[in-house]
């Protein structure tokens, strides 16, 4: 049974543009505005966050520390300011942790409360509570926990916790940052030494501000290639100051509008540009993009860049399966690119797709094919987009099933086909991207309520 939206559909059209140009700060980060909050709330002392991500879904992760015991709240400046109670203190929320549409926040919690000695109901908005859980709780098993889920060990679902856990050695069966981030979150109130290993790459924000709150979390390069990543138990984490860069995911959506609209010219300040972030980007530029990666900077342990995006005629280009990781969550915005450019982009490897806030393989062939662009999904979970360097005929209402970046995907493919694009619900872009309408029509789009 499907719980029914919270908010009421909001159609958008998206039509033709001029020039997009400016130069902007799209919001922070959603990885990094979840875990400076789950960090924060187990540190002793406060935790000050700058850039803060007010989305939907970093919201629904400061209502769920506070009803895990934290105090955390937004001072006037617009700093967060979260005080913890300090590793293994977290208490039983007298009510159900609702995640809303955010598998990261569900599944890392899922993760920290499972090393504390209380239980937790865990629910989300229909989209979440059909993705599957069970990649979280078997290793969590492993380690002691207890869980009862529904089938698939989809939420609801309710998480028995402990603090007598057993540290594993687990070596990831899906290359996921969020399933490395759930078990390095439940070895932190763990005793002895915790160990993912990861055959790809993932991101790596929960190792790095983990390390920058005082845990020890080592890197170790195996034989066969793979990453083993270790978590000591129950290390002292102190508050700190956060600065969150802006998110490289949401810069993508403004980037990829800039670079197919003539005359654009287009500053992205502050992105993120952790390299296991960075996939779309190098496949841009690898596709004729002019993108300049201005005043390389470190910023609170994180690599961060001014993007300076011109108008490119673009090409087809493979886009190699390893590079799924790192570009995981930009495949819809890339495949709107792709219509527009000349020639085949094939882009391999695409399974984790599957089951994002949507079946967004699914979502995108749909999409574009009822847009007039040509493509074909392989079963071996490719995509390939034919395009031919002329506009899309575009002119469709595309569907898009509670997930925020097929709505912008679309909404940005709209600026550059002949005939608008309209998107069946614009709501659940204010999970990520708050204010995206308003910031792109401030660049030069032309986004209406449909
Ligand atoms: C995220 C990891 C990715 C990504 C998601 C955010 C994270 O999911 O799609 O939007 O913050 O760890 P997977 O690690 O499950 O691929």
């Amino acid at each position: 049974m499907s719980q029914a939206p919270l908010t009421h559909a909001r159609p958008l059209r998206s039509t033709v543009t001029g020039a997009i140009r400016g130069a902007i700060r799209v919001p922070g980060d959603k990885s990094i505005s979840h875990r400076s909050l789950m960090l924060g709330a187990i540190a002793v002392g406060e935790t000050a966050i700058h850039g803060l991500l007010e989305g939907e879904d970093v919201l629904h992760t400061a209502a769920a520390m506070r009803l895990l015991g934290a105090w955390a709240e937004r001072d006037e400046a617009g700093v967060w300011r979260v005080r913890g109670v300090g590793l293994g203190a977290l208490q039983e929320p007298a009510q159900v942790l609702d995640m809303g549409n955010s598998g990261t926040a569900a599944r890392l919690l899922m993760g920290l409360v499972a090393a504390h000695p209380i239980t937790c109901v865990f629910t989300g908005d229909a989209s979440l509570n059909k993705r599957p859980m069970a990649r979280v709780t078997k290793p969590l098993e492993e380690m002691g926990a207890r869980f009862v889920g529904r089938s698939g060990g989809r939420l609801p679902l309710t998480v028995v916790g402990s603090d007598q856990l057993v540290p594993v050695t687990y070596r990831l069966p899906v290359a996921s940052a969020q399933v490395k981030s759930a078990i390095i979150l439940a070895g932190l109130n763990t005793a002895g030494a915790t160990t993912v290993i990861e055959t790809e790459p993932t991101r790596d924000h929960t190792e790095l501000m983990l390390r920058h709150f005082g845990a020890t979390v080592t890197t170790e390069r195996l034989e066969d290639g793979a990453l083993a990543v270790t978590v000591t138990g129950q290390p002292e984490l102190t508050g700190r100051t956060i600065h969150v860069p802006a998110d490289p995911s949401s810069a993508a959506f403004p980037a990829v509008a800039a670079l197919l609209r003539p005359g654009s010219e287009l500053v992205l300040n502050d992105v993120g540009m952790n390299p296991r972030r960075t996939g779309l980007y190098d496949t841009l530029v690898e596709m004729g993009a002019d993108i300049a990666f201005e005043n390389r900077r470190d910023q609170a342990g994180e690599p961060v860049a001014d993007l300076r995006v011109r108008h490119s005629r673009l090409k087809g280009v493979v886009v190699p399966a390893d590079r799924a990781p790192s570009m995981i969550d930009e495949y819809p915005v890339l495949a709107a690119a792709a219509a527009c450019a000349e020639g085949d982009t094939v882009m391999l490897g695409l399974k984790e797709l599957r089951v994002k806030e949507s079946d967004r393989l699914a979502m995108v062939a749909e999409g574009l094919t009822r847009c007039g662009v040509s493509v074909e999904v392989g079963a071996d979970d490719s995509l390939t987009v034919h395009g031919t360097g002329k506009p899309p005929k575009g002119g469709a209402t595309v569907a898009t099933a509670m997930d925020h970046r097929i709505a912008m995907s679309f909404l940005v493919l709209g600026m550059a086909t002949e005939e608008p694009v309209s998107v069946d619900d614009g709501a659940f872009i204010e999970t990520s991207f708050p204010g995206f309408v308003g910031l792109m029509n401030g660049l030069g789009a032309a986004i209406v309520e449909a």
